[in-house]
């Protein structure tokens, strides 16, 4: 099984073992689409992964909205804040979730052109635990469906749980993207991921596990043995590495604060999102 798609120049340096797989019966996905980032490890690249592709589908003129799903701090609201105008935390998720903001009202612009963001803060654990905020699980579908803007892609950012808040990410946003890491404990918790998404399955039948990445990959015989082994696991996903890369820590540091694309537009990480986003998303013909 091979790519269907050219491989940009870029990536040509990897080795062949690494290079991008996307197998024969693999096609980009049509607009409107919805995708999400989960992986209930922390820190396996969500946020990174969620922010750099919904910045590379902006730029490829697609209208992007990211659903901050994770209550804490460093999420992908640090790095994309809302453009509100105002000083002080802007309505957000929680207040959609206990009825007292519409979708609309919770969704703001970000410095990116085409990018939205629905921020969240450290409030929203709340929606985990109070019994009186009833339907988390189908509140940010009910958003999507609620919202009168309308948006090519929705992309949501998972935090590292498996809790409502992400079963209301798949639930909305079923075409999954599973960031890890090469390692041992990255791969045993496989198993509580797919019982995971198995069991939404029963409310939301679409979910699909679209793409697979090994993050920060390391030329090393365990990432190879892993990236073989998510082959042959998710023989109907994209599966590639995304290349370790300094930049991708700086950008979101408070004194620089810039998508990665504008501050390292030639990072190798960068342009692994930039696959990534081309070979997800089926580009428009004008
Ligand atoms: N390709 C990369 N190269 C170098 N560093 C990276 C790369 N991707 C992510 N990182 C760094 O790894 C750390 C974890 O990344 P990130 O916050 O995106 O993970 P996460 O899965 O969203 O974490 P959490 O589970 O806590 O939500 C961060 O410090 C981030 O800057
Ligand atoms: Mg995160």
């Amino acid at each position: 099984m091979t790519l269907a798609l050219p491989v940009p120049p870029v990536l040509d340096e990897l080795p062949t073992w690494l290079q991008p797989r996307i197998p024969d019966l693999f096609s980009p996905l049509k607009t409107p689409c919805r995708l999400c980032c989960i992986m209930q490890k922390g820190g396996t690249s969500k946020t990174t992964t969620t922010v750099c592709l919904a910045c590379e589908l902006a730029l490829m003129g697609f209208k992007v909205r990211i659903w901050d799903l994770d209550p804490q701090e460093g999420s992908a609201t640090s790095w994309m804040p809302p453009q509100t105008g105002v000083s002080g935390t802007p309505r957000n998720l929680l207040h959609m979730f206990k009825g007292e903001a519409s979708p609309d009202e919770v969704t703001y612009p970000t410095a990116v052109p085409n990018l939205s963001i629905v921020p969240s803060y450290t409030s929203l654990k709340q929606a985990e635990v109070d019994s009186e905020i009833v339907g988390v699980e189908q509140g940010v579908a009910w958003g999507i469906e609620n919202s009168t803007e309308t948006f090519d892609v929705e992309i949501a950012d998972c935090g590292p749980s498996l809790g409502k808040l992400t079963v209301a990410g798949m639930i909305a946003c079923p075409e999954l993207i599973i960031p890890l890491k090469a390692s041992g404990l990255d791969m045993r918790s496989m198993t509580s991921l797919n019982r995971t998404i198995e069991l939404t399955k029963r409310v939301q039948p679409k979910l699909n596990r679209r793409a697979v990445l090994l993050a920060e990959v390391l030329k090393t015989n365990l990432t190879r043995a892993m990236f073989d082994l998510m082959c042959r696991d998710f023989p109907e996903a994209l599966v590639m590495g995304v290349r370790s890369s300094t930049a991708a820590r700086e950008a979101p540091l408070p004194h620089i604060l810039k998508p990665l694309h504008e501050y390292a537009p030639e990072a190798t990480v960068r342009l692994d999102y930039q696959f990534l986003g081309a070979a997800l998303v089926e580009r428009r013909t004008a």
